[in-house]
């Protein structure tokens, strides 16, 4: 499914991202353009990368400043 219409990102796209180190809003929006352009897909962006975190939440760590990659 398209999360991004503007920039043809899927949730996959997200997902591969996080896997690949994103952990915030900001870093998919530089890496994949996600929010870019008119910006309606911020929600559910931000979502899919709550979700994508806790899938992938061993290689995680949480904390007050946000989600952090963990040292391996
Ligand atoms: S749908 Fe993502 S910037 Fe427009």
């Amino acid at each position: 499914m398209y999360v991004c219409v503007c920039n043809a990102v899927t949730e996959q796209d997200i997902f591969n991202a996080v896997a690949e180190g994103c952990a915030s809003l900001r870093q998919l929006r530089e890496q994949l353009g996600v929010g870019a352009c008119c910006g309606r897909c911020t929600g559910c962006a931000r979502d899919m990368l709550k979700s994508s975190l806790h899938a992938q939440a061993p290689a995680y760590r949480f904390t007050a400043a946000g989600a952090q990659r963990a040292a391996a």
